[in-house]
């Protein structure tokens, strides 16, 4: 099996909508193997986020990612469970999403855009091991 590591944002926490996207995953045939509401600190998204901190956008998404709990998961299925859960999830500007995707029926800017998604196998295994070490 294989392994990928997702987050309900802190505005699909506040909007209700961490259900419907647990239950998207789940009616696809992908399984919940560890999950937790946590807030985030700033030192455990600048680990996790960090091929962008350098970039302009990144004190608007610390400040997004920070300011209430999100629901951080591991979520398993078959091989590149990551790109499966990638094309659930819908583009990173919710605008250029499809309806049918995540971002594509519940969002509408570019920050606050619902869900993360490991972008690899490898980038999987090293968000894995940032949230859920020992997992
Ligand atoms: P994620 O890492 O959260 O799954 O999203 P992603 O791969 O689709 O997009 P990425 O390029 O990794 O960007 C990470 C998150 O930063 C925010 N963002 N804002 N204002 C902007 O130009 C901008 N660009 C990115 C989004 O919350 C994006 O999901
Ligand atoms: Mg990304």
């Amino acid at each position: 099996m294989n392994r990928t590591f997702v987050i309900a944002k802190p505005d699909a926490v506040e909007r209700g909508l961490v259900g419907k996207i647990i239950s998207r995953f789940e009616e696809k045939g992908l399984k919940l193997v560890a999950a937790e509401l946590r807030q985030l600190s700033d030192e455990t998204l600048a680990h996790h986020y960090a091929e962008h901190l350098e970039r302009p956008f990144y004190p608007d998404l610390k400040a997004f990612m920070s300011r209430s709990p999100a629901m951080v998961m591991v979520l398993e299925g078959p091989e590149d469970t990551y790109a499966m859960v990638r094309s659930m999830m819908g583009a990173t500007n919710p605008a250029d999403s499809p309806p049918g995707t995540i971002r594509g029926d519940y969002g509408t800017e570019m920050t606050e855009n619902l869900v993360h998604g490991s972008d690899s196998n490898e980038s999987a295994a090293r968000e894995i091991g940032i949230f859920f070490p020992g997992l």
